[in-house]
């Protein structure tokens, strides 16, 4: 069953009925002003960090669900409607969100009234813009009114929802002309507040949640509209919010429009007053300015369309495959954006205040994004590298606001340095610019330890490599990839952190999956020294990737597939001697991508293990059997339930490893297939059992195990984005950034004809048309640029600003 349709052509995802599932949302803003919008309107807006400069107000947990946003309350006559149905529920005539790439435009119709709420915001610029477009449909006047509806958080998300004796005093506002400024400490030590204007002149207004809502009320029904005239009410303390009154007349086919903004401005500490008491509203004044008119709000938007449009015409491809195409080209790379800009912070699911930036998250993250916007992945990798301890380990997450490393939950988590070298690889890759090796980068966020980043990938590499367990495998740490994996934890009291308890690393504990990415990671850092000429360097790295592949092949191979580790009592995790849990498919992945046992038939044998155990119609789980019991020795992933999260879930971020590695071996058609189970448009006619939204990834999609097979979870905020996207366009389609250009390799469906594919790397075009007449899952029998036969896979690199047209015949 579907809730919508895609719309290509405009890029949007277009939801036809209110009742989704659960709230489908989409991301405003790609710098420092971000907004969270569902098809209802509902959602929040942060400058920078969720968490410690929220501006609007969200209440996660809340009934009904989702009931917090930016909301106009029409009033016409005695019925009261909002174009989103929530908060209000008033059942519409026409409801329809269309959410495309930065914008939502929600639509809805009541009684022969049309309201358009238009919600960006505007690439340049620390505001939501909301327009909102009324039209009279019927033959008779119109007399309406208007109320405008945003609840301010006081900043510090953790601390407006807990420190409730404080905050009920601190509250501050100022309303002038047609805004209302939100200004709580204001007085005291911060540099900013935000407003909430609109370009008309008001008929009322209210900053008291109190005053608005009237007591014992929600914003389903607020007194003040029921009444029909507000109390222009200053808040003092208690709940501050924004709200305007509008009083509308349209004549029978007449139309308004009221543009909204929901700023942020900072003031320099000397220009905080504009009299005592008073804030400086110069900024705040420019900013309304700048949308006053529609001419304005129109060219805002054009911007930002024009934005996408260069953005995402970087890799494109025409397949014949339309779900295929819409996922590659729209889809897919948008969510990549939205995963670099929130790492694992704010979503639906994620509260904006428990997780800052993840160091593995980001790093991966950043294979998605990096041919979109590569300046701004050098300056991610800097601000990543600089929290890495001297040792070579790493503070798991980072906070945004301040770049400095936090331990909420704790360091010493054995993959993360080598995460540091995939995506600095991948930068050099995709741009060629060794400058950034060169830069000086602090350790532990001190300036008097800075050192060249390559020192700081050589110390990533080292650190795996002087961690070594008893059988020549990495140590584990807390937990590699899988956060949930705890070895060393051992954890009896409830509510004790899985990633902080215990010793961060215990003397024997290793992974296999970690020695896999060793040897991915270490060949890739091997290639880097010898581009600068550290021959030596470049020699004992690939010796010691070799002594890893030989454990891997030793006492990493179970005979079937690859184990998952050694606990700390040296048993091994993730083999058939294992009651529960006897494969994982993690190091399946990671090994086979690595080329671990390709030569001898491991790999081949691993996959096919995999499909084998693990396969499922919604895509492959992360464990068989499911664990029943709690694991003290296993710690979190044996919490779960059977069939959720990391206990035997499709955990769909590794679902695109396992298609990766069939393509390693050859498999086009395995790998296609494998691509397409966790494939959002592939599934979007089953939306009432997967429930997120049909156009992104979810972190998890219910086991077999569970009683809810197929149900998805933690929609948007998951390195699914990233790793699929690699999957799709790399290992797939085959176009794959290396050093020295761009190498073709497609590995497809027999059956596909070919396609074709826009590339634009290092500032030239490479159009490439991909022939398979022949009809192969791999292999490349010629190549052509501008007709000229082209020796190997490698593209000539062309100079920036020619456009090229590639020829390659598959067979
Ligand atoms: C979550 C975390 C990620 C981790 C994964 C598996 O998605 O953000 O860092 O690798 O879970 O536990
Ligand atoms: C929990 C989740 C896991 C996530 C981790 C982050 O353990 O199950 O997916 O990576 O929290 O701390």
């Amino acid at each position: 069953m579907q809730y919508g349709h895609f719309d290509d052509a405009n890029r949007e995802y277009v939801i036809t009925t209110p009742k989704t599932p659960l709230p489908w949302i989409n991301y405003l803003g790609s710098e420092a002003f971000f907004s969270l919008c569902s098809n209802t309107a509902g959602g929040y807006s942060f400058y920078r960090d969720a968490k410690l400069r929220r501006i609007t107000r969200y209440r996660y947990n809340d009934t009904p669900t989702d009931s917090n946003g930016r909301y106009f309350y029409i009033k016409d006559g005695e019925t009261v409607w909002n174009p989103g149905w929530q908060p209000t529920r008033t059942p519409l005539d026409f409801y329809e969100c269309r959410h495309g790439m930065g914008y939502t435009v929600i639509s809805g119709a009541k009684n022969g009234v049309s309201a358009r709420q238009q919600i960006f915001v505007p690439v340049g610029d620390s505001c939501e813009i909301d327009r909102l477009i009324l039209k009279n449909e019927s033959g008779a006047t119109k007399t309406l009114q208007v109320y405008s509806y945003v609840e301010f958080c006081l900043w510090n998300a953790v601390d407006d929802s807990t420190n409730f004796q404080r905050n009920f005093s601190t509250g501050e506002v100022e309303a002038e002309g047609s805004a209302i400024y939100h200004k709580t400490e204001y007085r005291e030590r911060r540099d900013h507040y935000a407003f909430w204007a609109v370009n008309a002149p008001l008929d009322g207004f209210d900053t008291s949640r109190d005053a608005f809502l009237g007591a014992y009320r929600s914003n389903a029904s607020p007194e003040v509209v029921e009444q029909g005239h507000c109390t222009n009410s200053v808040a003092h303390g208690w709940a501050p919010v924004g709200v305007h009154q509008i009083n509308v007349t349209l004549a029978p086919g007449e139309s308004r429009s009221l543009i909204f903004v929901l700023g942020y401005i900072e003031n320099p500490a000397q220009e905080k007053w504009a009299a005592p008491g008073v804030i400086n509203k110069a900024k705040a004044k420019a900013m309304m300015a700048r949308y006053a008119t529609d001419a304005q709000v129109d060219g805002a938007l054009e911007s930002l369309k024009a934005h996408w449009t260069n953005l995402l015409s970087t890799y494109s491809v025409k397949s014949g495959d339309e779900k295929l195409d819409r996922m590659v080209n729209i889809w897919n790379q948008y969510q990549c954006m939205v995963t670099f800009n929130m790492s694992r912070s704010a979503s639906y699911y994620e509260s904006g205040t428990g997780r800052g930036m993840g160091f593995r998250d980001s790093c991966q993250d950043l294979l998605g994004f990096v041919h979109l916007i590569p300046a701004r992945a050098r300056e991610r990798i800097l601000d990543i590298a600089a929290t890495q301890f001297p040792d070579g380990s790493a503070y798991h997450q980072y906070q945004p606001l301040t770049k400095k490393g936090n331990l909420d939950i704790g360091s010493g988590f054995n993959d993360d340095p080598l995460w540091l070298i995939a995506a600095v690889s991948a930068y050099l890759r995709e741009t060629g610019d060794f400058s950034i090796l060169d830069e000086q980068v602090d350790f532990d966020n001190d300036p008097a330890l800075a050192r060249p980043l390559m020192e700081h990938l050589r110390r990533s590499f080292n650190y795996t490599l002087t961690h070594l367990g008893p059988h020549g495998l990495p140590l584990i740490g807390r937990a590699d990839w899988n956060d949930c994996l705890n070895l060393n934890c051992f954890s009896e009291t409830p509510g004790e952190s899985f990633q902080t308890t215990g010793p961060s690393e215990g003397p024997v504990a290793e992974s296999v999956f970690i020695a896999g990415m060793f040897v991915k990671y270490g060949r890739e850092y091997a290639d880097i020294c010898d581009h600068l000429g550290l021959d030596d360097e470049a020699a004992q790295v690939r010796a010691a990737v070799v002594q890893m592949e030989q454990a891997i092949l030793g006492p990493g191979w179970d005979g079937a597939w690859f184990r998952r580790a050694y606990d700390a009592a040296g048993n091994p995790v993730g083999s058939s001697e294992c009651e529960e849990g006897q494969i994982y498919i993690e190091p399946q992945g990671m090994c086979v991508m690595a080329g671990v046992g390709v030569e001898d038939g491991q790999a081949v044998r691993a996959l096919q293990s995999v499909a084998e155990r693990l396969d499922t119609k919604y895509g492959i789980v992360l464990l068989q059997p499911a664990y029943t019991r709690y694991h003290l020795e296993l710690g979190e992933i044996s919490s779960y339930p059977p069939g959720y999260k990391e206990n035997a879930g499709i955990f769909c971020h590794n679902n695109p490893w396992v298609s990766c590695a069939e393509t390693v071996v050859g498999h086009g058609d395995r790998a296609f297939e494998i691509y397409k189970k966790t494939c959002p448009a592939y599934i979007e006619n089953i939306s009432e059992i997967h429930r997120t939204e049909p156009y992104v990834y979810s972190q998890m999609v219910a086991g077999i195990d569970a009683a809810t097979f197929g149900e998805a979870k933690n929609s948007w905020l998951t390195g699914t984005a990233a790793w699929t996207f690699v999957d799709v366009s790399q290992y797939i389609l085959g176009v794959q950034p290396t050093l020295d250009g761009l190498r073709i390799d497609p590995c497809i469906p027999h059956a596909m004809d070919g396609f074709t594919l826009r590339r634009v790397y290092r500032g030239a075009t490479y159009e490439i048309t991909v022939d398979n007449a022949a009809h192969v899952e791999k292999g490349v029998a010629a190549v052509t640029v501008n007709g000229q036969a082209v020796a190997g896979q490698v593209l000539p690199l062309a100079p920036a600003g020619t456009t090229v047209q590639v020829a390659v015949t598959m067979g």
